[in-house]
């Protein structure tokens, strides 16, 4: 089978040549279709659907993308503190590792939305739902959410990249007030604050996307790009695995492949890009991405790296720490004590995967984050908050103020060395 993804051809000289043919073949066509009643609406629609084919071709473009351009990007990054757009999810068993998740990636200013997946039973989204709403500091900022209306995700299916788009898509109609969208799941555990985060953030500008990515696709043009996979869980109630079909494509000449990590950091910009869809490419890809296994290690990173206005915003670096075996399996190995001095020495804000509630975690949050007996992570709006308990007016507005400890040197660090990289401005998308 091959993937129909070439643009339709461009119509047949003569008729761009005769322009008096079309009102004609209209007027034709409308006379007809009032002639004959039965099969009018057919024919009203083939003429509606002529003009512009033809006439877009001669005189002004009819297409609107032009039109609802980007904004300029801003050349001085803002002075203000970003705010983050978090998706966590998880599947059966994972409600209290999310939630403790949750807890060290809290602050009032950010926004988070938590999915337990549809092979989690009911009762313990319930129960996730509920422990969300009885806390005392996440329902006075309102600003974690629990999906209700779970979705089906397949491992490696492309329901996985279909549920981290509605997460976004949540997370935009909220409120949409958030600067970059971070993906996570369960097994994921940040190395840094939140105030870390946010103020090495504060100095970036806030159009940069960090994806892991590269076109030199290798083994996977075979393993990946060929082969045609069909994920159940895009129709079916029961998790299944994918099943692949036998005959295979042809690479895309549409668009150029690129593929990388799973994770990512995106700009609030881009994940507008890839929902709105004015532009068709980010829906194009998707329907591509439909058939393609593991389709989260590619689907943003060819969107991004084939769209002008963004592939320049790329910054190839997933902010995890993730510990591959030598040569990589499927599964990144799990982290333990072992891993902790290399963990840190990565400088990166995040790491993946841990087992649920490993004794590494516990020194993370000992020693890295100072998480206190409540499993909040002290910090600017924390410290105000439990100074002055009886302050009802304690809001967001006053939530800005940030104390950044060690663990923002290390980010600085590494940020620093990727936006210094040599030939930064040259390497995107290669
Ligand atoms: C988003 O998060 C999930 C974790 O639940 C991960 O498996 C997935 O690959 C991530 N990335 C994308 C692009 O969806
Ligand atoms: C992206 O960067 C390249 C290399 O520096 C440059 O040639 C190109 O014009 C840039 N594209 C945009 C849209 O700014
Ligand atoms: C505590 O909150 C009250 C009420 O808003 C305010 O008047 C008072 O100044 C606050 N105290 C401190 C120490 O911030």
């Amino acid at each position: 089978m091959d993937a129909k993804l070439s643009p339709p051809p461009p119509p047949p000289p003569q008729q761009q040549q005769r322009k008096w043919a079309v009102p004609l073949l209209a007027s034709l066509l409308l006379f007809a279709s009032l002639l004959f009643f039965s099969s009018g609406q057919t024919l009203l629609f083939l003429f509606f659907s002529r003009i512009p084919s033809s006439s877009s071709a001669i005189e002004e473009p009819l297409f609107v993308e032009p039109k609802l351009r980007l904004p300029p990007l801003p050349a001085i990054p803002a002075l203000s503190v970003p705010r983050l757009a978090y998706l966590i999810s998880g599947s059966a068993g994972d409600g209290r590792s999310l939630r403790r998740t949750l807890r060290v990636l809290y602050h009032p200013t950010n926004r988070y939305v938590l999915h337990l997946d549809l092979e989690a039973p009911p009762a313990e989204r319930l129960e996730l739902a509920a422990a969300i709403r009885d806390d005392p500091v996440y329902a006075r900022f309102g600003n974690v959410r629990v999906v209700a209306r779970a979705n089906l995700v397949t491992y490696r299916g492309p329901t996985m990249v279909a549920n981290t788009l509605h997460a976004a898509a949540i997370l935009l109609r909220d409120a949409g007030d958030w600067d970059w969208f971070i993906n996570l799941s369960a097994s994921d555990y940040p190395l840094v604050t939140q105030d870390d985060l946010l103020h090495v953030l504060s100095s970036l500008p806030r159009y940069l996307n960090f994806i892991e990515h590269t076109s030199d696709i290798g083994w996977k043009e075979y393993q990946r790009a060929k082969p045609v996979i069909i994920d159940p869980g895009l129709y079916k109630l029961q998790k299944s695995d994918v099943f692949w079909i036998t005959e295979k494509r042809s690479v895309p000449t549409a668009f150029k492949l690129f593929t990388g990590s799973a994770w990512m950091m995106l700009s609030h910009q881009f994940i507008e890009f890839c929902l709105w869809g004015w532009d068709n490419l980010p829906r194009t890809v998707l329907m591509y991405y439909a058939n393609f296994l593991s389709s989260p290690e590619g689907y943003f990173h060819t969107v991004i790296c084939n769209a002008p206005e963004f592939r320049n915003t790329t910054v190839n670096h997933d902010l995890h720490f993730i510990s591959w075996d030598n040569p990589p399996k499927q599964h990144p190995h799990f982290l333990t004590l072992d891993d902790f001095s290399r963990m840190v020495d990565s400088n990166a804000p995040f790491a993946r995967k841990f087992r649920r509630d490993d004794a590494v975690l516990d020194k993370i949050d000992r020693e890295l984050l100072g998480c206190d007996a409540d499993g909040f992570v002290p910090g600017g709006w924390y410290g105000a908050l439990k100074m002055n308990t009886s302050d009802r007016h304690y809001t967001v507005r006053n939530a800005n103020e940030l104390t950044p400890g060690p663990g923002a040197e290390r980010l600085k660090r590494l940020i620093t060395s990727l936006l210094s990289a040599d030939g930064f401005d040259e390497k995107h998308c290669i």
